[in-house]
């Protein structure tokens, strides 16, 4: 290959062209001309809903409010609630510096979007409440960027592949209320940086939890209310040592709490119930943060940990419906927040402590068909707030 030589004459000439006669300003504006085309292309494509009428040509979309722009460029779109019912045109990935497409409450049809694999830059991408139907696509990992993955609430189905594991920075991952009938893949375990992870109200195939998912030290929030679980939860969940909010509550699940769950620092929010649990609740509560533990529905015996009893900022207690014994903690019945406490349907016995009701405002207080002896505690209705009997539907709150 031959040298072409320029002389320092010829530099100073090239960059003073380059950097001092072109403005910064027309680079950058050339750059939002380019994108406001591929925008109104895009508005065009999606069959000009009226929802974004105001993209047009003689404004900069960084004004426009479902776009995001950074230094000039579109990096950010919202387009939730702009009731898209077409397809996803591919030309949305023209928009090469995209890390943020909110797609949540359209009417989008069809399979899982993989034109969106040309948006290399994406980080952020929600899909929830669409349309959408059929498998997971099994090079998904091809979004190789994702930070955040929401595709629940819509009707995908079949298994969800094992490269879903293979997002080397994802920290969350909802999947929740779809027709997954197959099952879902130990994989899982291998996100390391995992924060959040929602599968719940999925017809699976009757599986076990993988031993994996025990591995997701930096998991907070895990919701797999109503998956068909069955099995044990492993013993290894005593190693989720960022869990927060954890609902396993609707399967099947069989044996023991692992042992150390209670003492899990951040633990607040235990949902467990309607399973098959057995054995004693784990004597060991450290985690004194817990906010509502709901136990009920299983089959669980001895007796409530004493350290229920020092819960100082517990507000729901469901325990009903177990086979447990015993009498209450002391200090139950004087615990500050305490809104509802339901034991109803179990073998506990000695007296209810008279304290109920005078440190906080019983919302309900549900005792029946035990052996408890003795009288009522007297001020039960000192809150003003207890009327009876009432039932509370306490659906899992999520948190985003
Ligand atoms: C799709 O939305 C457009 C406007 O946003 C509307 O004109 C059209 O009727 C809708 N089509 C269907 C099939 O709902
Ligand atoms: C273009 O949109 C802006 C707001 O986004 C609006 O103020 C302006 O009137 C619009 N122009 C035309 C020609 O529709
Ligand atoms: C992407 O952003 C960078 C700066 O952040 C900019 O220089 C570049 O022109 C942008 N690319 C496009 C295709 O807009
Ligand atoms: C990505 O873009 C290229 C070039 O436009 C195209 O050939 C390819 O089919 C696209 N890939 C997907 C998955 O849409
Ligand atoms: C999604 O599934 C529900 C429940 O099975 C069904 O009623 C609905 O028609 C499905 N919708 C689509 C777009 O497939
Ligand atoms: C799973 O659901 C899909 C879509 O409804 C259906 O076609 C398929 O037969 C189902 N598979 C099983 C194993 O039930
Ligand atoms: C992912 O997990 C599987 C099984 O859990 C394991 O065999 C595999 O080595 C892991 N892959 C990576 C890249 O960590
Ligand atoms: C739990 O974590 C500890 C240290 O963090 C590790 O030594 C142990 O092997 C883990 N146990 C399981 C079953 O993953
Ligand atoms: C518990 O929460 C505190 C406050 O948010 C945080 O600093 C700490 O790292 C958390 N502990 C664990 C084990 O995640
Ligand atoms: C509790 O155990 C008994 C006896 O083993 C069994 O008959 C019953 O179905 C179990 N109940 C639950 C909710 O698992």
């Amino acid at each position: 290959m031959s040298e072409t030589r320029f002389t320092p004459l010829f530099f100073f000439f090239f960059f003073f062209f380059l950097f001092i006669s072109i403005p910064i300003t027309v680079i950058h504006s050339q750059t939002i001309n380019d994108e406001r085309t591929v925008l109104l292309n895009l508005k065009q494509q999606l069959g000009n809903p009226p929802s974004i009428s105001s993209w047009n040509s003689s404004s900069s979309p960084c004004d426009w409010s479902e776009i995001y722009c950074t230094t000039g460029s579109v990096t950010e779109l919202y387009l939730n609630e702009k009731d898209i019912n077409s397809t996803i045109p591919p030309s949305i990935c023209d928009l090469k510096n995209l890390t943020f497409l909110d797609l949540t409450l359209n009417f989008i049809l069809g399979e899982f979007p993989i034109t969106l694999y040309n948006c290399s830059k994406l980080q952020f991408l929600y899909l929830s409440q669409n349309y959408f139907v059929g498998q997971i696509p099994s090079d998904i990992d091809r979004l190789s960027s994702l930070i955040s993955l929401d595709i629940s609430a819509n009707n995908f189905s079949g298994n969800i592949p094992p490269s879903i594991g293979k997002f080397p920075v994802l920290r969350s991952l909802y999947m929740h209320q779809n027709l997954f009938n197959g099952t879902f893949p130990k994989e899982i375990g291998n996100l390391s940086n995992l924060e959040e992870l929602g599968m719940a109200y999925n017809p699976f195939v009757p599986m076990e939890i993988p031993l994996e998912f025990g591995f997701l030290k930096k998991l907070w929030y895990l919701w797999m209310k109503g998956t068909n679980l069955i099995g044990e939860i492993p013993e290894n969940f005593n190693n989720l040592s960022s869990l927060q909010q954890f609902d396993l509550s609707i399967n099947n699940l069989e044996g023991p709490i692992p042992s150390d769950l209670f003492s899990i620092e951040n633990l607040t929010i235990v949902y467990l119930f309607k399973n098959h649990l057995s054995n004693e609740i784990p004597r060991e509560i450290n985690a004194l943060n817990l906010v509502e533990v709901d136990l009920s529905q299983n089959n669980f015996t001895g007796s409530i940990p004493e350290g229920f009893g020092k819960l100082q900022s517990l507000r729901f207690l469901n325990l009903f419906s177990n086979q447990l014994t015993g009498e209450l903690p002391a200090g139950i019945g004087s615990l500050p927040l305490l809104r509802d406490f339901k034991v109803f349907q179990n073998r506990l016995s000695g007296v209810l402590p008279s304290e109920f009701g005078v440190y906080s405002k019983l919302e309900a207080f549900e005792v029946s068909e035990n052996q408890f002896r003795g009288e009522l505690p007297e001020n039960l209705c000192a809150g003003g707030v207890l009327q009876g009997k009432r039932e509370i539907d306490l659906g899992f709150l999520s948190t985003r």
